[in-house]
């Protein structure tokens, strides 16, 4: 089951560029930065309030999100969908005819476990199911 939308995942360039837009502009807070090796990308964590949105820059030519800014720009790259065990959520949908791009949970940021659907089921949005650590 679906519980809330964990957070919104931005493409930028340059995470220390886009932060000062969102924090000296914008007024958000920023939360955390963070390497997410498994994932290629530099992580910056910004609060909005209780809503989560996190800025992603690559780290690796062969990051999915230096795939994504070569492609379409920067901007919004995913939606965030937390549940409570990711792993019965990737069977649930895959029993709904769901394409998923993980089989099996991965590791993401601060011990979570993610997995990632193609975007052509929800009309070209990429969604990430996130469970965090108990
Ligand atoms: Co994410």
């Amino acid at each position: 089951m679906i519980e809330e939308l964990d957070h919104i995942g931005i493409a930028v360039h340059s995470v220390d560029e886009a932060v000062t837009r969102y924090v000296d502009g914008l007024g958000l807070r920023l939360d955390s930065v963070e390497v997410v090796p498994t994932e290629r990308v530099r992580v910056a964590v910004l609060m909005a309030g209780r809503t989560r949105i996190e800025l992603l820059e690559p780290t690796a030519p062969d990051s999915p999100i230096a795939k994504f800014l070569e492609k379409r720009g920067p901007g919004v790259h995913h939606l965030a969908f937390r549940c409570a065990d990711t792993g019965a959520q990737i069977r649930v949908l895959t029993e709904r005819g769901a394409p998923l791009l993980d089989r099996e949970p991965r590791p993401g940021a601060h011990g979570t476990r993610v997995a990632f659907l193609h975007p052509k089921f929800l009309g070209g949005v990429l969604a990430e199911l996130v469970e965090h650590p108990a």
